[in-house]
């Protein structure tokens, strides 16, 4: 029977963006977007983006459209900020019914902090089942060779062509 699947993301330069619509077009997935309702542009943005990472902050959100229960394997997406989950993601996956849930995660990254931003990710999802995480490096410099780590990825979790009938 086919499995019911939901990506979640956040992304504000478009990396985790690419990673995310390319899964869930694979995946025949459902696709939502988080909202942080704080302004991450700009040279301000970034700095308290980094900070409110950094201190564990949970953004508020506006309300996400899509609810996990009615999914069996739901993918969740972040950049890394300041070696963590920006505060978007931190407030999705905080407090949500992940028992029983099988999960993937996945971060994008300049090239550190993804360790620790898995981790951390995983631990809010305790205790649902995680069926891989992976980590895309300077997406945007190298698109084609992240789209081909992507497709590896999912087809070690998910058989993609088996989703997509
Ligand atoms: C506020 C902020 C903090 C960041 N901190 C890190 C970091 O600690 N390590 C790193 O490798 N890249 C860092 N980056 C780069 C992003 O992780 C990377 O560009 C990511 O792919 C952006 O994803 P997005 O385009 O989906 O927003 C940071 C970017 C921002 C805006």
């Amino acid at each position: 029977m086919k499995m019911k699947i939901l990506v979640v993301y956040y992304s504000l330069t478009g990396n985790t963006r690419l990673i995310a619509e390319t899964a869930a077009r694979k995946l025949g997935a459902e696709i939502e977007e988080l909202r942080d309702r704080k302004s991450r542009i700009g040279i301000r943005g970034f700095v308290t983006g980094g900070l409110d990472s950094l201190r564990k902050k949970r953004a508020e959100l506006a309300p996400p459209r899509y609810d996990i229960r009615d999914y069996d394997l739901v993918l969740v997406g972040t950049p890394v900020w300041a070696w963590n989950m920006a505060p978007a993601v931190r407030a999705y996956l905080t407090g949500r019914p992940w028992e029983g849930k099988s999960v993937a995660l996945f971060c994008t990254t300049g090239g550190t902090g993804q360790q620790k931003t898995l981790d951390g990710m995983a631990a809010l999802v305790s205790p649902a089942r995680i069926l891989g995480r992976e980590a895309f490096c300077r997406v945007e410099r190298n698109p084609a060779e992240n789209l081909a780590r992507l497709n590896k990825w999912l087809a070690a979790m998910v058989n993609p062509d088996e989703e997509k009938k």
